[in-house]
């Protein structure tokens, strides 16, 4: 247990690194936030940025999480060997909690999108190939990011559970685990529904405004 809190704060400290703001501060010497969606993430930023900025950010947010899994995962094994259940899970999910409301941004962050495919990767290559091959192909067809990423949110736990079936391996636990981050995706996208049901959601290249 002191092992998962430990996890937990750390990961949720590093999952706080908004890429997203510090990019648009540090290059632009502006906020993202006061921008287009005024979302702290990738697609903000490159809306708002152009491509360079935005290339920097998916590092970042995809990688911070690729980190925190792996990192605590390889430790667990070591200390403790097989466990009932994915250490990853717990480093993951505080990542994106301290991507939604960093810690270091006033708690003001993005909708966690990058942060749990870096996350999905290490604990299910698979799974996140399938996400990838779904999701990608609509974003181009539909142009909105914001369905490209519902969409993968609603359908992760469903891709999991039958990834895990069919590689007969145990799927219930990481498809609870799933469903509880997919809900959080879903829920952080609640304004971009709004405007999805409104006819008003982002394109690609809408030009810059100020908020
Ligand atoms: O992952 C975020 C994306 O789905 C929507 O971003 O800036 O259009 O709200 P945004």
């Amino acid at each position: 247990i002191l092992g998962s809190l430990i996890v937990a704060v750390c990961s949720y400290l590093l999952g706080s690194i908004s890429w997203s703001v510090i990019v648009s501060k540090l290059i632009f010497h502006k906020d993202v936030r006061d921008f287009g969606s005024g979302n702290a993430g990738m697609t903000n930023v490159l809306r708002t940025f152009g491509k360079g900025a935005a290339a920097l950010v998916t590092v970042g947010d995809f990688s911070k999480s690729i980190l925190t899994v792996a990192v605590s995962r390889g430790v667990f094994a070591h200390l403790f060997g097989t466990l009932p259940f994915d250490i990853g899970y717990i480093a993951g999910i505080f990542t994106i909690l301290g991507h939604l409301f960093p810690l270091y941004f006033h708690f003001k962050g993005g909708k966690g999108v990058l942060t749990a495919l870096g996350m999905i990767l290490v604990i299910n290559p698979i799974v996140f190939l399938v996400l990838v091959a779904l999701c990608i192909p609509l974003l181009f067809i539909c142009k909105i990011v914001s369905v490209a990423s519902i969409t993968g949110a609603i359908v992760y736990p469903i891709v999991t559970f039958i990834v895990l079936s069919l590689m007969n391996r145990p799927a219930m636990i990481d498809t609870v685990f799933s469903v509880f981050i997919g809900l959080l995706v879903v829920y952080m996208h609640r304004v971009n529904i709004k405007r999805l049901i409104n006819g008003t959601e982002y394109k690609f290249g809408k030009p810059k405004e100020e908020k």
